[in-house]
């Protein structure tokens, strides 16, 4: 799932660098990952924290607001009547 709509940037994108050991400050100069309208920063670093390498291994959990976001959830065209 997208995680960052700005930049294109999935859960499993950085879960991978965060497993690798990066922290999100690491990650965001990476990937860019919340550099532009920083709505997905909450998300993002949920996401690291879930997968940093010090920490126990777990599901990825995104938080409501990407979940519910419209521009995740809505209906390809070829789906609406
Ligand atoms: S959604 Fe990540 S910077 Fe806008």
């Amino acid at each position: 799932m997208i995680v960052c709509v700005c930049r294109r940037v999935s859960d499993r994108e950085i879960a991978r660098h965060a497993r690798a050991g990066m922290d999100f400050d690491d990650i965001q100069f990476e990937l860019g990952v919340a550099t532009q309208c920083g709505q997905c920063e909450s998300c993002a670093r949920d996401v690291v924290a879930q997968c940093s390498a010090t920490g126990p291994i777990a599901a990825i959990h995104l938080c409501d607001g990407i979940r519910n976001s419209q521009a995740w959830n809505a209906q390809p065209a070829s789906a609406q009547g």
